[in-house]
C-alpha cells in the first residue's frame, strides 16, 4: 500500500487528480470506477479543470460508481447520480452512456446481477476511487461486511445516516438502503485511489492501513491488494505509527523520478 501524507485538502486533490489523468493519458479508454462524498468533490473540480485545459480528455473513458439510494429518482437532489452529474459528468466530454450508475428504481436484485455484468463486459475497472466511511466502510459495505462480497443492497448503519443527514431536508424521507459495489468486486480493480481528509477519518486510516485485516473495518481488506494508494491529509494521517517512513518513500520516489528524468 502507498501511503502518501499531502499535506492540506489541495495537496490531496492535486495528487489524486494527477494519479487519474496519468490513468487515462495511458490509457484513454480506461474504465473508472467512481465515488460520491464530500472527499472526492475536491479531485472532480481539479479533474475538470485539468480538461478545461486541455490536459485531459475523458471521451473514451467509461465509468461506474459505487453506489445509489435504493428508491432514490435520478433526478433527486440527493442522488448520486445527480451528484456526479453536477461535479464531474455535465463538465467534461464522457459519453453520458458511458457513465454508469446504479439505478436507484430498478429491481434490486436484478440491477445489482446487471451491474457486476456491466462492469465485467467494460473489461473491468482499471481505476476506482474511493473515500472512506469514518466507520471504515467503502462505498457502502459497512462493518461486518463480508470481505468477498459482490454488489448487492446495504442497509446503511445509523453512523452512516447520521453522517449524511444533513444533505436532506427536515421533510424529506432519508434512504436506509442502498445498492452497493461489494468489497470483492472493489477488489478486482487493477488499481485503486483511496482519499481521507479530516481528523475525523483517522481512526478509520489507522485502522486500513495498520490494523488488523478484519471484516470490522472493512477497508482494512485493501491490505491484500497490489495496488492500493491512499492520498491523505496531514490531519487523515495524524495517528499512523508510520508516518516518517511514508514521508521517507515519497522522498525516495521524488528523487528516483528525477534522476531518471535528468539521465534521459
Ligand atoms: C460514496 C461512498 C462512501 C463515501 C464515504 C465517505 O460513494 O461510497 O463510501 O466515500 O462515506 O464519505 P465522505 O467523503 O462524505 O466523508
Amino acid at each position: 500500500m502507498r501511503v502518501v501524507i499531502a499535506g492540506d485538502a489541495n495537496t490531496v486533490a492535486t495528487t489524486s487528480a494527477q494519479i487519474v489523468s496519468r490513468q487515462l493519458i495511458g490509457q484513454p479508454t480506461s474504465v473508472l470506477g467512481l465515488a460520491t462524498g464530500s472527499t472526492p468533490v475536491i479531485l472532480y473540480r481539479e479533474l475538470v479543470r485539468r480538461y478545461e485545459a486541455g490536459e485531459v480528455c475523458f471521451s473514451r473513458a467509461k465509468s461506474f460508481n459505487l453506489d445509489e439510494y435504493v428508491g432514490i429518482n435520478p433526478e433527486h437532489h440527493q442522488s448520486y447520480r445527480h451528484f456526479m452529474q453536477q461535479h464531474l459528468f455535465d463538465h467534461i466530454n464522457m459519453d453520458p452512456v458511458a457513465t454508469q450508475v446504479p439505478q436507484g428504481l430498478a429491481d434490486p436484485q436484478i440491477e445489482c446481477t446487471r451491474y457486476e455484468a456491466a462492469i465485467k463486459s467494460a473489461g473491468g475497472i482499471d481505476l476506482q476511487v474511493l473515500g472512506l466511511g469514518a466507520n471504515g466502510h467503502i462505498g457502502f459495505n459497512e462493518p461486518t461486511s463480508s470481505l468477498a462480497s459482490r454488489t448487492r443492497i446495504k442497509t446503511l448503519t445509523e453512523d452512516t445516516m447520521a453522517a449524511n443527514a444533513h444533505f436532506f431536508g427536515a421533510q424529506e424521507q432519508q434512504p436506509s438502503l442502498a445498492l452497493t459495489m461489494g468489497i470483492g468486486t472493489i477488489m478486482e480493480a487493477r488499481h485503486i485511489l483511496l482519499l481521507a481528509t479530516g481528523k475525523h477519518k483517522a481512526q478509520a486510516v489507522k485502522a486500513m492501513v495498520e490494523g488488523p485485516v478484519s471484516a470490522m473495518a472493512p477497508a482494512s481488506v485493501l491490505q491484500f491488494h497490489t495496488t492500493v494508494t491512499v492520498v491523505l491529509d496531514a490531519e487523515a494521517a495524524s495517528l499512523l505509527d508510520a508516518q516518517q517512513y511514508y514521508h521517507w518513500v515519497e522522498k525516495m520516489r521524488a528523487e528516483i523520478t528525477r534522476e531518471k528524468l535528468e539521465s534521459s
